[in-house]
């Protein structure tokens, strides 16, 4: 019976950890749409930028040679059964792009123009016959402004570095609570202040706070809000 109804785009935006890449994921698994991990993009470019010696010991980004070499960056997503990774180039780079290294760099590599215009093009692609929910920072606003249904979820940094801890622990990394707070900060930080599509609610986004929500109570909100949008 689904498959009478109009396939739509689903923008998932929201701070760093929140959990809407798993809210994104699950939903797309339920309804049948493909699921574009926006954020991944991002850090698969920072990890090429990392692995050709584009950033300086400081942090600063060799802008100019990282332009020059995104058209030789190909990104796509590899599913197989409920797992999906992130392909670089044909490399599966899932785990590596979430590490620690990746995690502090990408905050910057996500500021500059041409990378966003290029991944920008790239998602929009994705979305081009509709049918999908992708999760980011600017998708509501910049990649699908047309979106039927846009969520904007958010909650406490703290509730969020507490989250991301216990999914790094859980991957065996050894990370401290501190120190994930301080990434988280100082991402929100630079996602909300950088010049080229700030991290903002769109002004038609449902807000969604889900510090107090078990993942199938968020996933229940969400399926809910969806059948609402498509009914
Ligand atoms: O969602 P995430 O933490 O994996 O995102 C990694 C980084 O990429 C984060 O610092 C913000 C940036 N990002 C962005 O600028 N725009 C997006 N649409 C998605 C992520």
């Amino acid at each position: 019976m689904r498959d009478n109804k109009k396939r739509i785009i689903i923008a998932i935006d929201g701070y760093s950890s929140s959990g809407k890449s798993s809210m994104a994921r699950a939903l797309a698994r339920s309804i049948g749409y493909r699921y574009i991990d926006s954020g991944a993009m991002y850090r698969a470019v920072t990890l090429y930028a990392m692995r050709h010696d584009m950033i300086n010991p400081d942090g600063s980004v060799n802008v100019g040679v990282l332009t020059d070499a995104l058209p030789s960056i190909n990104i796509d997503f590899n599913v197989d059964g409920d797992c999906q990774s992130t392909m670089l180039n044909g490399e599966n780079v899932e785990k590596e792009i979430r590490q620690l290294p990746v995690s502090n760099n990408v905050s910057s590599v996500a500021a500059i123009p041409a990378v966003r215009h290029h991944l920008v093009a790239m998602q929009q692609d994705f979305g081009r016959l509709r049918g999908v929910v992708m999760d980011g920072r600017d998708i509501g606003t910049t990649v699908f402004p047309d979106a039927e249904l846009k969520i904007f979820v958010n909650a406490p940094a703290e509730t969020r570095a507490q989250r991301r801890v216990n999914e790094l622990l859980e991957k065996g990394e050894t990370v401290t609570y501190e120190e994930v707070l301080a990434n988280v900060q100082n991402r929100d930080h630079i996602d909300e202040t950088r010049a080229e599509s700030p991290l903002r609610r769109a002004t038609d986004a449902i807000d969604f706070d889900n510090s107090d929500m078990t993942i199938d109570e968020q996933n229940r909100a969400l399926l809910s809000l969806f059948n609402k949008t498509v009914s």
